[in-house]
């Protein structure tokens, strides 16, 4: 299983490789060399989990990761690669990419901000509409990548659906408060959606850690976005009773789906308590703290795991690593 799964790098492997993980470990999560080995070894992708009775799908050998044998029993020992120049060339791919990413929402921001400083149910369906798109994207191009045969990845499919399942509520919310009541803000969420899901999948294709990135961005700013919201807002949200699809969603039996995109936290650790709108504002804004984790998380090789693949116990174990969720825990 050891065996099979290392060699389930994703198709970008000229990007996510092992050492250019590290190197998001170092230069962007500023955490030292013995840490992020550490972490590294603690995670392990448990993509193949739930084919173990299914045929094998084998892995084309182009999409090995470019580390040599050499440098990984360096970076193990702690002692630096000798390739410093391609490990410079990757930092500044990175460095790049998030620039582009953060211009980008920076911009639909602005937008946003543009548009809806008086209309915040409005403002929250066009959001919701859009920030669900780029895990429909992430599914597309791994349903893709899972048909031509090359790879295999149940834990990061079932992640991802779980994720699109919760934003899915969330809109279902906003539509109930009635923030989709105008036909422009129609329009428009739907034909960003449109525009955003083919950007998705092709940055995904292109970059999957800058496509996580992206939706990292995206999330944070949603966070922020509701906090802000329940500050202002909080005495007034207090007296005014919870749409019905908040209460079945969040307080619901089957709840599988919901710890399932909290990737950071084990099942049954979350469970909210409904009793007023100013409640689901408050688990909107935690959901959305939790889908920034993930997405961190995603940003580096094997990091990703289905919250229901693990005994409980081995949350604990690992707790103390901060490494995937080191920005995202300002966010609680
Ligand atoms: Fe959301
Ligand atoms: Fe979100």
């Amino acid at each position: 299983m050891d065996t099979e799964t290392e060699k389930e790098y994703p198709l970008n492997t000229s990007r996510l490789t092992k050492r250019q993980d590290d190197i998001g470990c170092k230069q962007n999560m500023k955490l030292d060399q013995f840490s992020c080995q550490t972490q590294m070894k603690l995670y392990r992708v448990h993509a193949t989990l739930l084919q173990d009775n299914e045929d094998k799908v084998v892995v084309e050998e182009s999409f090995q990761t470019k580390t040599s044998s050499k440098d990984e029993l360096k970076e193990s020992s702690g002692e630096p690669p000798e390739s410093t120049s391609s490990s410079t060339l990757e930092s500044w791919v990175i460095k790049f990419e998030q620039s582009v990413n953060v211009l980008l929402t920076d911009s639909v921001i602005k937008i946003l901000d543009t548009l809806y400083h008086d209309r915040n149910y409005a403002r929250f369906f066009v959001l919701e509409t859009i920030a669900r798109v780029p895990y429909f994207a992430f599914m597309s191009v791994l349903h893709l990548y899972e048909t031509f045969g090359w790879w295999r990845r149940a834990d990061y499919l079932k992640v991802h659906f779980a994720e699109s399942w919760n934003e899915m509520h969330h809109l279902l919310i906003m539509e109930e408060l009635g923030g989709s009541s105008l036909w422009f803000d129609r329009f428009l969420a739907q034909h960003i959606a449109v525009f955003y899901y083919f950007m998705t999948v092709f940055m995904y294709i292109v970059s999957p850690r800058m496509a996580y990135h992206f939706s990292e961005c995206v999330e944070s700013h949603a966070f922020s976005t509701y906090d802000k919201f329940i500050k202002a807002e909080g005495d007034e949200l207090k007296k005014l009773p919870a749409p019905e699809i908040a209460v079945k969603y969040y307080t619901g039996d089957d709840l599988y789906l919901f710890d399932e995109f909290q990737t950071s936290r084990p099942p049954n650790s979350r469970r909210p308590t409904i009793e007023n709108l100013y409640d689901v504002f408050l688990n909107i804004r935690d959901d959305e703290a939790e889908h920034c984790k993930t997405m961190k998380a995603c940003q580096t090789h094997g990091n990703l795991r289905s919250p229901h693949s693990y005994p409980e116990d081995e949350f604990e174990d690992e707790g103390n690593c901060v490494l995937p969720q080191a920005d995202c825990e300002e966010l609680n």
